[in-house]
């Protein structure tokens, strides 16, 4: 019988992006529709496979997003896009690498739901830089965002501090203007794909909170302070502000854990 490991693992191994989405679905799917699915084991690879391209280059590097020609656009969504294929991968990760840790199921309901939706995010976005005549790969990507997936890949509760709670969280608080851009120039297509994300990203931050409060109260640790210092052992940087706090209240998630690790704190 396939397990919810055996989904995760082809997924996480499976290089071609578009192909990576559509299983990422299709996997959501079939453990929904099956209620005997176990959840099973598996050991993930340290990196998920992926495409020779895009050129993965440091953030620094990355070319400039200015303009309103359709490849400037495609440009922005791109960044996005690279963003989703890396949540697809962190979804599953976290399916497959912590089954030891104790989690009820409806923790893997829960990133399977996620996984589900960064699936549909890659899609509505990929399908939309195709309307400018660009696919994934097309520009370069920098390579960040598997650095915390790897720091943090012993220990659920450092991974939920920050990924969700950082990366994500991090895309609630700039979604919003480039949603705006796009407004303003009448990309309302590319506009309302980038609102679809930001409501769902809410839930993934939400998400990540939950499980993270969760794993303090099982082990009976102050979850403001064990996640600052989950943070500035995990993360590089200060947070940067401005921050969502609309969205990020809507994820439960106080403005007490992450101003003060914020530069405008110090
Ligand atoms: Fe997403
Ligand atoms: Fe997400």
């Amino acid at each position: 019988m396939t397990t919810l490991c055996d989904l995760a693992l082809k997924i996480l191994g499976t290089p071609d992006a578009a192909e990576k989405a559509a299983l990422s679905r299709i996997a959501a799917r079939k453990w929904r529709e099956t209620p005997s699915m176990e959840i099973g084991e598996a050991e993930p690879a340290d990196r998920p496979s992926r495409p020779e391209k895009p050129e993965l280059i440091s953030p620094t590097e990355m070319p400039r997003r200015r303009g309103q020609s359709e490849e400037a656009r495609a440009t922005l969504l791109h960044a996005v896009l690279h963003i989703e294929l890396n949540a697809i991968d962190l979804a599953w990760d976290m399916v497959a690498r912590f089954t030891d840790a104790g989690f009820p199921r409806r923790f893997y309901d829960d990133w399977v739901q996620v996984g589900d939706e960064e699936g549909k995010h890659f899609k509505l976005l990929a399908d939309r830089i195709g309307e400018f005549g660009f696919a994934y790969g097309d520009f370069p990507a920098h390579d960040g965002l598997w650095e915390a997936a790897y720091s943090t890949r012993h220990d659920v509760v450092a991974r939920l501090a920050v990924v969700p709670m950082v990366l994500e969280a991090r895309g609630l608080d700039v979604t919003p203007g480039m949603i705006k851009r796009f407004a303003k120039i009448g990309d309302n297509a590319s506009a309302d794909i980038l609102k679809i994300i930001l409501e769902e990203e809410i839930g993934h931050v939400a998400t990540g909170n939950r499980w993270f409060h969760f794993c303090c109260e099982k082990s009976g640790i102050d979850p403001k302070k064990h996640w600052q210092e989950m943070v500035r052992k995990n993360f590089k940087g200060l947070l940067k502000p401005p921050f969502n706090e609309d969205a990020r209240g809507q994820a439960d998630f106080p403005s007490d854990y992450y101003i003060p690790l914020s530069e405008t704190y110090r």
